[in-house]
């Protein structure tokens, strides 16, 4: 069956460490595409997301091989133009490969990546910056063909800092003709990642990780060997289940240094947190406070992944929070489940308000997307007796191995 039992209610303890991040590696394969010889990228999390990019490089001519979690990529031999339309609609993360294959191809035809649960997730903050160095877009029904002659460099302000369009940029700048100043730009951890890869096969880029980068296009990348970070959101997943469950965990190899709006609202809450260079240890030894508000932002800001496993964890905590999503327009997805838990929650408009129970009954619930799925989890380790949380698919998407992971911290759980 497609789903994962929880039999909840008891602390956590033990330590575990935290794989490669998914949304640092998806870029950096995207990005292999530019180079016209061997990548070798180190601490790729086995997950299906994962697997999908291997599929997408591998129709476009790529060689793609695993050893272990490393990935070698060699995209000497590129052809075809056309990225299969099923998989880009299965992943949003595809259309990363745009800037790639532009750079590489001078042109990508692809279908518009599927909008998910969580919301429409539209292109035009990346095709309007596309269009700036010189892309020309032709939109057909389903598909569209994306074309340039030569990529130029331009002065680029996103309206808003999309993560994606800044990586799309990005990709596209680093062998284009001339300079590419973009300002607004993300500055999600994972772009510092993906432009420590390119400076490592020769890209020309300054200013990761803060809101102006500057590209200077170069002639062609070379052959590059990368270490992915460990994932900020699998930790941050864990770091809720300990303030959810209550125990004594110890995070090995997670980012503190990415994690600290996470870190904030779990001392708010009362829970003891530790963090250094090895990872993050987190007590949680008495029963925890409701967060009066908060709110998802970009980054630094709470991130929008860790909404859901959060507000699994406040279901329990002591008072109201309040919980505000700025982001995406419909990711309070497992409210449901969660009342069907036992969880007083009511949603008005883009604001969830959580009343914290006493504590929440398993029961037998449905993941609808990631990292809704992987909070329900969560919930069910809080839980008294049995939690089913069904299309356990959905969680495989960026969690190499949930049950393996809380079963090292003591959770009784496994696939079924
Ligand atoms: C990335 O998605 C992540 N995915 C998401 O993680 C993450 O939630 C998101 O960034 C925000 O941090 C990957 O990295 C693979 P955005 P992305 O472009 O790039 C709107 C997970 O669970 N927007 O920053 O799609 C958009 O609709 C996933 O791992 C436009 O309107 O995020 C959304 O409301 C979920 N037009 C907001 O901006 C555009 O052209 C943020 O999107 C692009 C985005």
């Amino acid at each position: 069956m497609d789903s994962i039992y929880i039999y909840g209610g008891n602390f956590l303890r033990g330590e575990t460490k935290i794989q490669g991040s998914k949304n640092a590696v998806l870029p950096i394969l995207a990005a292999s595409l530019l180079v016209r010889g061997t990548c070798v990228i180190k601490n790729c999390p086995r997950i299906a997301d994962v697997y999908l990019m291997q599929n997408l490089l591998q129709e476009l001519g790529c060689f793609v091989s695993w050893a272990g979690n490393t990935v070698t990529v060699n995209a000497f031999h590129v052809n075809d133009r056309r990225i299969s339309g099923e998989s880009v609609t299965r992943m949003r993360s595809s259309v990363m490969l745009l800037g790639a294959a532009l750079g590489r191809l001078g042109e990508a035809t692809m279908a518009y990546p599927g909008g998910c649960v969580i919301g429409r997730r539209p292109i035009d903050i990346h095709l309007s910056a596309l269009r700036k160095m010189g892309v020309e877009i032709e939109e057909q029904e389903q598909l569209f063909t994306a074309k340039a002659k030569r990529l130029h460099g331009a002065e680029i302000r996103l309206p808003f800092p999309s993560v994606g369009a800044t990586e799309n940029v990005v990709l596209a700048a680093v062998t284009a003709d001339g300079t590419t100043v973009l300002e607004n730009a993300a500055k999600e951890p994972e772009i510092e990642a993906l432009c420590g890869f390119l400076t490592a096969a020769g890209a020309e880029i300054e200013g990761t990780g803060k809101n102006c980068i500057k590209i200077k296009g170069v002639e062609r990348l070379h052959d590059a060997k990368y270490e992915v970070p460990a994932d900020r959101i699998v930790a941050g997943t864990y770091l809720t289940a300990a303030l959810a469950a209550g125990g004594s965990i110890f995070l090995e190899g997670a980012p503190a240094g990415q994690m600290g709006a996470l870190l904030a609202a779990a001392e708010k809450m009362g829970a003891c947190v530790t963090a250094g260079v090895e990872g993050i240890g987190v007590d949680v030894i008495r029963k925890l406070k409701a967060l009066p508000y908060l709110k998802t932002e970009v980054h630094p800001g709470f991130p929008t992944d860790l909404q859901s496993p959060l507000m699994a964890a406040l279901s329990i905590a002591q008072g109201q929070s309040v919980i505000e999503e700025s982001i995406f327009e419909n990711r309070f997805r497992i409210v449901d489940d969660l009342k069907k838990m036992g969880a007083d929650i009511e949603v008005v408009k883009n604001k969830a308000y959580i009343n914290g129970v006493e504590k929440l009954e398993g029961a037998g619930v449905e993941a609808e997307e990631l990292r809704g799925g992987a909070a329900l989890v969560v919930a069910g380790l809080a839980a008294e007796g049995k939690s089913v949380v069904r299309n356990r698919h959905f969680i495989e998407r960026g969690y190499e191995n949930i049950c393996k992971d809380l079963r090292n911290l003591g959770a009784d759980i496994n696939i079924m």
